[in-house]
């Protein structure tokens, strides 16, 4: 038996000031994508923006449903409406927020697995990594360069990939 220590980089930034004006202008659409949160049981909204090398961008927002699993996370929303819009698209890069009534957020929110997992498969298909920004709305940035910052054991199975 050995153990081994895997590393993860990330950077962390006080407040939007510090980013360049690209990451902070994708923060602030994050935080503009939360007025579309349909979050009415969790009342937690989560917001993202995402930045395609197009220069196009796209919002999403959780959106919740009273058979509470048949909800979704903001973030595969604007995944798979991507997925549609832009099948090709590549993504640079993904800012993530939220907000309650509820308590105080005093860090920022990381994705759940699923949405690494999904996050993991767009960068699989574009084969370059996907920059993403946590972004509390104190204003401090947590910001990886590819998912496997995040989830270093992604779920992958090169026998089950798709042959693009
Ligand atoms: N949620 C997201 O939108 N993204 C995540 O990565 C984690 C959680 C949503 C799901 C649900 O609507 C609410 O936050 C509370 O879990």
């Amino acid at each position: 038996m050995r153990s081994i220590d895997l590393n993860i980089t990330y950077e962390h930034y006080a407040n939007i000031e510090e980013l360049s004006e690209t990451d902070k202008n994708l923060c602030e659409m994050a935080e503009k994508a939360l007025e579309s949160s349909y979050s009415p049981y969790s009342k937690f909204r989560v917001g993202t923006a995402i930045q395609l090398e197009s220069g196009e961008t796209f919002l999403g927002s959780n959106q919740e449903n009273v058979a509470y699993p048949s909800g979704l996370c903001a973030e595969r929303v604007a995944l798979f409406s991507i997925g549609v819009m832009h099948p090709d698209g590549v993504i640079e890069s993904m800012a993530i927020t939220a907000q309650t009534n509820a308590f105080e957020i005093t860090k920022p929110i990381t994705s759940c697995g699923a949405c690494l997992q999904v996050m993991a498969e767009f960068e699989m298909k574009q084969n370059r990594p996907i920059q993403v920004l946590f972004y509390c709305l104190n204003g401090e940035v947590l910001k990886v360069n590819g998912i496997k910052s995040l989830l270093p054991f992604v779920f992958v199975e090169d026998r089950l990939v798709a042959s693009l």
